[in-house]
């Protein structure tokens, strides 16, 4: 029996990159997967049916289920279209996997109001509007009787965990959708709901064509070897946080690439700063002094994305 067997899950943005790879595996899995892609440029804009269309050929060539739909999840009526998609055609839905992506990246003083919001609205918009259409279902049938074990896997990205110059629009939607994913648990496992998330670390066109920075960091295989920046790293996880194994995966945000998965963990006191003696108001300056004297211990040494890729 494969890990998904029985299993329908809905994989936004499946066309290409992370996200195909998702589906050909969770496919492989036994899953019935709705392949959603608009098949736009990197930079939100255009519309192709032909990436989804391709995958979706691809998992039935190897024997698999699958349908393609092609709306788009920054609109609340079509995303709850594409979960009733799954419905209609599979009878039932358990998986989300919100993998939908563009990037448009500016510094902060040269980003404009539309580059900000294009970018919110597919990833943070559209997670909230597959989110929220899949938990009302979810309560809905766990009401009725019916257990789905829901699944819910948002995309967040180190640019949103640790913070990538040029990315304020990107990045503060994806620390969005890790958060997301912790309080959609919270609220949904008495669901019998998992909400989780993963930091992908990938050579995709998001990689190449849209980060040329990035892009240098990524070599390609030397003959023979596999690649260590295939999305294809990525997808294993996504199938088994998927899966009814990962029951007791709560809230929980990886990153996953290059062969490895990280266990990250969010906001925590590093440090603390009290006064001696009883309550009073601080004196700005005293403050400032007692701040400084505690960023000196180091304590606030942060990870940085080039040491990620780096694999160190
Ligand atoms: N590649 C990486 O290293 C990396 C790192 C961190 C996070 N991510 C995230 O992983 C996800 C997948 O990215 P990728 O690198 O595979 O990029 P990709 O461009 O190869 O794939 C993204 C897909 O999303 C589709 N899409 C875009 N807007 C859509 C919309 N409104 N509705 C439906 N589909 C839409 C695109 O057509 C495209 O096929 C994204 O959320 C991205 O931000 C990627």
């Amino acid at each position: 029996m494969a890990l998904l067997d029985g299993k329908v899950a809905v994989i936004t943005g499946a066309g290409r990159g992370i996200g195909r790879e998702e589906a050909l595996l969770m496919a492989k899995q036994g899953a019935k997967v709705v392949v959603n892609d608009l098949g736009g440029h990197f930079d939100g804009t255009g519309e192709s049916r032909s990436p989804a269309e391709e995958v979706v050929k691809e998992i039935r060539a190897a024997g698999g289920e699958a349908v393609a739909n092609f709306e788009s999840v920054t609109d609340f009526k079509a995303a709850k279209r594409i979960i009733e998609c799954a419905i209609d055609n599979f009878g039932k839905l358990n998986i989300v996997v919100n993998n939908a992506g563009i990037l448009r990246d500016r510094m902060i003083f040269n980003m404009t109001e539309d580059d900000f919001n294009a970018v919110l609205d597919v990833h943070l918009r559209g997670t909230f509007n597959m989110a929220r259409h899949a938990c009302n279902y979810w309560r809905e049938q766990h009401k009725a009787g019916n257990l789905l074990n829901g699944r819910l896997i948002n995309t967040s990205s180190d640019s949103g965990l640790l913070g990538n110059a040029g990315q304020s629009n990107y990045g503060t939607a994806k620390a969005a959708v890790a958060t997301m994913a912790i309080i959609i648990d919270r609220e949904m496992s008495r669901y019998g709901v998992c909400a989780n998330a993963i930091a992908p670390v990938a050579r995709t066109r998001l990689t190449i064509d849209a980060t040329p920075q990035t892009a240098a960091t990524m070599p390609p295989p030397k003959p023979g070897e596999i690649d260590r920046f295939s999305p294809a790293h990525v997808a294993p996880l996504v199938a088994w946080l998927s899966s009814d194994d990962a029951k007791d995966v709560h809230g929980e945000v990886f990153r996953v690439g290059l062969g490895m998965v990280w266990l990250m963990r969010g906001w925590h006191t590093a440090a603390k700063i009290t006064q001696p003696g009883p309550l009073k108001f601080w004196d700005p300056v005293e403050l400032g002094m007692r701040v400084k004297e505690e960023l000196a211990k180091g304590l606030t040494k942060k990870e940085s994305l080039s040491e990620v890729l780096s694999g160190n």
